[in-house]
């Protein structure tokens, strides 16, 4: 991928007129949930054809309007990120943004959307986390970032748009799985795939998501958690989840996650972890695990933990496997050492009380 250089835009800033009081933001903060509270304010930059990047703000967060032609409500032209602001003693960090921008330029590519400039992607998450700051909960809560990006051009030819809003807003909050409960069940979507060779599995684009959400509620509707889809092709290698990546945990120590072909997310936790796993001495294959493996390796004692990987849902064990063809247990079907061992190193990283020694940390204020 060609990465788009650096680019300077001044950001004009407008504070809201009137923004909550104290009191309201502290009664939304005692109980965040996940993505269902938002802060005062929102960043916009705009794209189009003949001015490229311009128009950078920092400004209340409002609705859109926007014409009923743009291209997003009929095409599908969207990609998003999301990245974490945690409190670190008394300042604000972000967790590997450069690798959010990065993957941002990748899946824009894909989409044949503008690059935005590593630079600005990380500039306009920073304005927002600066005027927001006190929406950051204390404790165990972040403030959940999604930039995105929109193709606005009203016209209803297929092409690529010629017109794009770059946004970000940002949202408080706690566990992503409800009562932040320890281990998920997942089910095993036998006939919904998620990605196929040569698509847009690699990106990170809304369309993903809309594609997968008959298989979420099949696995909602089975009292799961989140779904676990298998590779187009053969029907047989275990991919990711719904909305995170996944590992194994032998008996030897060693772990096992599925590899980067271009159908699964190239997840910022997942990198972060097979680091981390290494470093502790453990062997990490990026290997292509089966759905028969899994369920004899459960069987037989040999898979020890599994656990789904990401930004909303950091680690979360998965403790049972449902499928329309009989449900298996991981190990104890609540998670084991090897998960909360890597869970507290990372989120000690992320939290300024484990030390930093890869450089991922970026201090905001
Ligand atoms: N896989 C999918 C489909 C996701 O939506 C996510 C979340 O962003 C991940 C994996 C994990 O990626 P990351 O660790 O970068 O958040
Ligand atoms: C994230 O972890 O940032 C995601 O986008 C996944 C989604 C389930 C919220």
């Amino acid at each position: 991928m060609k990465m788009s250089a650096d680019q300077n835009l001044s950001f004009s800033i407008h504070r809201h007129a009137n923004p909550h009081s104290p009191d309201a933001r502290a009664a939304l903060l005692a109980d965040p949930g996940f993505g269902k509270v938002f802060t005062d304010h929102m960043v916009t930059i705009r794209w189009s054809a003949d001015k490229g990047w311009h128009d950078a703000e920092v400004k209340a967060r409002a609705p859109l309007t926007l014409d009923p032609a743009a291209a997003v409500f009929h095409y599908g032209q969207e990609i998003f990120e999301g990245l974490k602001a945690y409190r670190v003693g008394n300042g604000v960090a972000l967790f590997r943004p450069e690798q959010n921008a990065r993957r941002f330029q990748s899946s824009a590519e894909r989409l044949a959307m503008p690059l935005l400039p590593e630079n600005l992607f990380i500039e306009a998450v920073e304005q927002l986390v600066k005027i927001d700051a006190d929406w950051i909960p204390d404790g165990e809560g972040t403030l959940y970032l999604r930039p995105f990006l929109l193709a606005i051009e009203p016209y209803l030819g297929v092409r690529p748009a010629l017109e794009y809003i770059f946004m970000v807003i940002a949202s408080p909050v706690g566990a992503y799985f409800k009562g932040g409960k320890k281990a998920v069940s997942v089910w095993l979507s036998k006939q919904y795939t998620r990605a196929a060779p040569g698509g847009t599995g690699a990106t990170k684009c809304g369309g993903n998501y809309a594609a997968s959400l008959i298989a979420q509620s099949e696995a909602m509707k089975a009292g799961c958690d989140q779904v676990v889809f298998l590779d187009a092709v053969e029907h047989k290698w275990v991919e990711e989840l719904g909305g995170m990546n996944v590992f194994f945990v032998f008996d030897d120590g060693s772990l096992t996650t599925p590899p980067l072909g271009g159908t699964i997310l190239p997840g910022i936790t997942r990198d972060s972890l097979i680091t981390l796993a290494r470093r502790d001495g453990r062997t990490v294959r990026e290997e292509r695990y089966s759905i028969d493996q899994w369920r004899a390796d459960a069987k037989s004692g040999k898979l020890k933990e599994c656990f789904a990987c990401g930004t909303a849902a950091v680690i979360s064990p998965i403790g049972e496997i449902k499928a329309a063809d009989g449900s298996f247990v991981i190990g104890s079907g609540d998670g084991g050492p090897v998960s909360d061992g890597l869970k507290k190193t990372l989120v000690g990283i992320q939290r300024g009380t484990i030390a930093d020694k890869e450089g991922w940390i970026r201090k905001v204020i």
